[in-house]
């Protein structure tokens, strides 16, 4: 596994899941790790455990859909322990349900934290990036990026936001030469966190443990690659979707189960 001494790597909703095991791996691999969350009680217990296991950790509070918050907190990190050079857009949320029967507001917040937070952050962050020797921007999209999830609409909308606001970003930079700052987009399919308890996973798409997608990830940072998708088997729908007729995609969707994966839904409350 590759290291990471020298950087200093913030995470957004490093309180759980695959945000949390990625806080302690960079931390396992010698980076000083800034866990940010919603409560700082679970910031500080992330932050605790991997101080307690010898590695550099801070907690911080951090609500990525109180946009204004963003630039205040940048400014605390600065005067309290310095600029970042990896940057992992981690926070996330999803509502799903039948479309007019979820809240308005909970389709709303999902767009916020998933899409205009993680564009907040990187927007208030990329001064520290583009300043540091050798930077990194890490966006957690999903598979949900590069399909129609029935029942989960505005999370997949807000997942194709980050790939799209992604992809131009690193290209953007390659263009102006700031070939010092990678950016890698994050797509992986369902993961066991318990955000998306009581899916039916497609087939050939099996639950994935956090931590192969955490190892993937930091796997995937250090090679400096474009994007980590998982499993492998989820890059070959874009391949599909280009060359298969419309309804005949529709048809493998559906048999496949990726259609009404989100049927069962429950999420963490369920
Ligand atoms: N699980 C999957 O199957 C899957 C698949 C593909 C992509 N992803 C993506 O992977 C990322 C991590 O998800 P996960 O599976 O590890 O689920 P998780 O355990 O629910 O992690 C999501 C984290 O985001 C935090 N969060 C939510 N709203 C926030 C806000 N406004 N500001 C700051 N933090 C906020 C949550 O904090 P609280 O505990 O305070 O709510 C939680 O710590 C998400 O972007 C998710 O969309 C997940």
């Amino acid at each position: 596994m590759p290291r990471f001494d020298n950087h200093r790597v913030l995470i957004t909703g490093a309180g759980a899941g695959i945000g949390q095991l990625m806080a302690e791996k960079f931390a396992a691999r010698g980076a000083e790790v800034i866990v940010t969350a919603r409560r700082i009680a679970a910031a500080r217990e992330v932050a605790d455990h991997i101080t307690n296991a010898g590695g550099n950790a801070h907690a911080y509070t951090l609500d990525v859909s109180k946009i204004a918050s963003i630039a205040k907190f940048r400014d605390q990190l600065h005067e309290e322990r310095g600029p970042i050079s990896i940057l992992v857009n981690n926070a996330g949320v999803v509502h799903g349900g039948e479309f007019e029967q979820v809240d308005l507001q909970q389709h709303l917040d999902t767009f916020k934290v998933n899409a205009e937070g993680l564009m907040a952050c990187s927007h208030v962050f990329m001064a520290d990036l583009l300043a540091a020797d050798r930077a990194h921007l890490v966006n957690i999209a999903s598979a949900s990026a590069f399909i129609g999830l029935p029942y989960g609409s505005t999370y997949a909308a807000s997942k194709w936001a980050v790939v799209g606001f992604s992809e131009s970003l690193r290209l953007e930079l390659a263009e102006r030469g700031e070939r010092h700052v990678k950016v890698t987009t994050v797509c992986p399919s369902y993961i066991a966190t318990g955000m998306f308890k009581g899916v039916k996973t497609p087939l050939f798409s099996p639950m994935l443990t956090p931590d192969r997608v955490a190892d993937s990830i930091l796997r995937g940072v250090a090679k400096g690659e474009a994007f980590v998708i998982e499993p492998p088997m989820a890059r070959s729908v874009e391949l599909l979707k280009g060359v298969l007729p419309r309804r005949l995609w529709d048809q493998v969707a559906r048999r496949t189960g990726v259609s009404t994966s989100m049927y069962s839904w429950k999420g963490k409350q369920g």
